[in-house]
C-alpha cells in the first residue's frame, strides 16, 4: 500500500522547475537496522529510484517507488549477454547531523563513461546525480551515524529488451538502490592479504577493464574463490598478457611507494578509473611526492611465496590518507576541492 506525492513537495521553490521525479512512499516503513551491526550490502532502504529508456522515447518516467522486486522476462537480455553497468559511492553522517555525498559528480561520470563502453544509451550525469540526491533525500533517516559506517549508493542500468540474441537492447531499466553498511572487508582499516595470480585474469587490454560491468565481477569469481581457499582475502590481478604487472586488487586500485615515490598502474586499458585512486593522487601531489603513472611488476603471495609488507602494519602514509579522506567524508576535516557536498546543497 503506497501514497503517491509529487517530488515537487519536497523541494525548495527555486529548485522546483529542475525536476519531474514522482514520489510513492511506502505505506509499511521498515526500522532501519542498528548501527553496530551494519556489514556490507545486505541491508536496504524503504525506497529505490527507477527510470526507463525506450529507443525512441529516450530515458523517461522517473520516480521513487517503494523498494521490492522487480518482474523480469526470462529472456531479458541482460540475463543472457550481460549488457548492465552500475557504480558505487557513499553518503556519510558527519558528527554535525549533515549528510554529505562524496565525490557524487565523479561517479555519475563514470557511470556514464561504463554506459558507453557496454553500447547503454548516455545518461546525464545531471540527471544521474538528481536521482541519487533525491532518492539519499526521501531516505534520510537511514544514513548511519556510527564513525566507520555510511550509506551506500548503488546506480545500475540493465538492459531489459525480450530476445535471444547478441546485439544492444532496445530497452533498459536505470535504477538505485541504497542500504546503510559497516566495513567492506573484515578487516576493516587494516591490511588485507593478497594473492598475485598468474593463472587467473580479470580483464585485457582493449576488453571490458575500464568499465564497471557485471561481467568483470564474474570474470573475477573464480581466480578470487582460489586465493580465499589459500588464505587470502583478494587476488591481485596481474596484466592479462604478460602475468608480470599489477592491474588492479579485487574492488581496489593499488598503489605502491617505492622509496619516496608512488607509483600506480596507468589508466587507459584494463583497470577501473578508482575515485579512490583520483583522491589519493590528488592529495599525495599536493603534498609534494613525486608521483608515477606506469606500469610496476609484482612479487607479493606470487608462485608460492609470501612477502610481508611492512610488518603487516599500516604505514604512515596510508594512515595519513585514510584520515584525510575519512575527514573530508565527515566533515571533520577542510575539504579543499569541494569533494564531500551536502544533501540538499
Ligand atoms: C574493480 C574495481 N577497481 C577499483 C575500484 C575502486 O573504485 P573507487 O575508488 O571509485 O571506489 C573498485 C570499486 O568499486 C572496483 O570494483
Amino acid at each position: 500500500m503506497a501514497e503517491t506525492l509529487s517530488y515537487l513537495d519536497t523541494l525548495k521553490p527555486a529548485e522546483r522547475a529542475m525536476s519531474n521525479i514522482t514520489i510513492t512512499r511506502t505505506r509499511s516503513p521498515k526500522t532501519p537496522p542498528s548501527d553496530d551491526s551494519l556489514t556490507f550490502g545486505n541491508v536496504f532502504t524503504d525506497h529505490m529510484f527507477l527510470m526507463n529508456h525506450e529507443t525512441g522515447k529516450g530515458w523517461h518516467d522517473p520516480r521513487i517507488v517503494p523498494y521490492g522486486p522487480f518482474t523480469l522476462d526470462p529472456a531479458c537480455c541482460v540475463l543472457h549477454y550481460g549488457q548492465g553497468i552500475f557504480d558505487g559511492l557513499k553518503a556519510f553522517r558527519g558528527g554535525d547531523g549533515h549528510v554529505r555525498l562524496f565525490r557524487l559528480p565523479d561517479h555519475a561520470r563514470r557511470l556514464n563513461r561504463s554506459a558507453h563502453y557496454l553500447c547503454i544509451p548516455e545518461l546525464d550525469p545531471a540527471m544521474v546525480e538528481e536521482s541519487i540526491r533525491a532518492l539519499v533525500d526521501v531516505d534520510r533517516h537511514w544514513v548511519p551515524k556510527k564513525p566507520g559506517t555510511s550509506l551506500y549508493i548503488r546506480p545500475t542500468v540493465i538492459a531489459t529488451e525480450t530476445f535471444l540474441g547478441v546485439h544492444p537492447s532496445h530497452s533498459y531499466l536505470y535504477y538505485v538502490i541504497i542500504g546503510p553498511v559497516g566495513a567492506y572487508y573484515k578487516e576493516g582499516m587494516n591490511p588485507v592479504r593478497i594473492l598475485a595470480s598468474d593463472q587467473h585474469v580479470r580483464a585485457v587490454k582493449g576488453g571490458l577493464g575500464a568499465a564497471k560491468t557485471m561481467a568483470n565481477y564474474a570474470a573475477s569469481l573464480y581466480g578470487a574463490e582460489e586465493a580465499q581457499k589459500a588464505g587470502y582475502t583478494q587476488v591481485l590481478w596481474l596484466d592479462a598478457v604478460e602475468h608480470k604487472y599489477l592491474d588492479e586488487v579485487g574492488t581496489m586500485n593499488i598503489m605502491v611507494k617505492i622509496g619516496d615515490e608512488i607509483v600506480t598502474p596507468p589508466l587507459g586499458g584494463a583497470i577501473l578509473a578508482g575515485v579512490t585512486r583520483d583522491s589519493v593522487l590528488t592529495l599525495v601531489r599536493e603534498w609534494g611526492m613525486r608521483v608515477s603513472e606506469r606500469q610496476v611488476s609484482g612479487e607479493l603471495g606470487y608462485k608460492g611465496e609470501r612477502t610481508v609488507i611492512n610488518d603487516g602494519k599500516t604505514g604512515a602514509l596510508t594512515q595519513k590518507l585514510y584520515d584525510t579522506i575519512v575527514g573530508i567524508q565527515y566533515g571533520t576535516a577542510p575539504d579543499p576541492h569541494g569533494w564531500a557536498r551536502l544533501l540538499g546543497n
